[in-house]
């Protein structure tokens, strides 16, 4: 008797199990990646960074991986262009946006902390990168997806695998020599 409830019972659980949302298949959540260590653009570098992209007044840059915010920083005061810094790490977020503020600027400069994977980059003017070959290699889809004609990517010391620069400056900062690519996005 007991052997028979259990029999009957046995399908009722596995129909139960399978119920929409049960036994569904859930994905783990995927990390966001760590693409390149902290490692901050030599400060006589960032402006030639931006001077080689032409940023202009009222442009928009992003700085993906911004660190701890110096790109923006520039970009903001000395430029006067609006900007974006994405990054991974709250510690260097804050410290971005910190800085941002306490020099005025935080109306010019907003700090998304996230994955710079997933940032909507089509009102960039300006890209800024110091992240890793391989880094620039998993996000350039995304830039020939998202980017607008006459958008710029600039790219300290690691270039983009299968682009044509339009320009590499090399540069001494610090004793260390360096290389900026300049790549622009063709009309479509
Ligand atoms: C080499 S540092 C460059 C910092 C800054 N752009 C500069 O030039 O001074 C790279 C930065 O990218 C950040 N980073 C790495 N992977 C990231 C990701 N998936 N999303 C956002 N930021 C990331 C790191 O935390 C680090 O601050």
């Amino acid at each position: 008797m007991r052997q028979a409830r259990s029999l009957f019972i046995l399908p009722a659980m596995l129909c139960a199990l399978a119920a929409p949302g049960v036994l569904a298949f859930q994905p783990p959540p995927t990390q966001p990646q760590k693409l390149a260590p902290y490692v901050s653009s030599p400060q006589p570098l960032v402006s030639k960074m931006l001077e080689l992209a032409g940023l202009k007044q009222g442009e928009t840059l992003y700085d993906l991986g911004c660190g701890d915010g110096r790109i923006l920083i520039a970009a903001a005061r000395d430029f006067s262009a609006r900007a974006v810094g994405v990054e991974l790490s709250a510690v260097l977020a804050r410290r971005s946006r910190e800085h941002a503020e306490t020099l005025g600027l935080g109306n010019r400069i907003e700090v998304i902390e996230g994955d710079l994977l997933a940032v909507d980059l089509k009102d960039a003017d300006v890209v800024s990168l110091y992240l890793m070959t391989e880094a620039n290699a998993q996000l350039r889809p995304k830039l020939e997806k998202e980017l607008k004609p006459g958008a710029r990517v600039v790219s300290l010391e690691f270039e983009i695998r299968g682009w044509k620069p339009s320009r590499v400056e090399k540069y001494t900062a610090h004793r260390h020599d360096y290389k900026i690519y300049l790549y622009e996005i063709p009309a479509k």
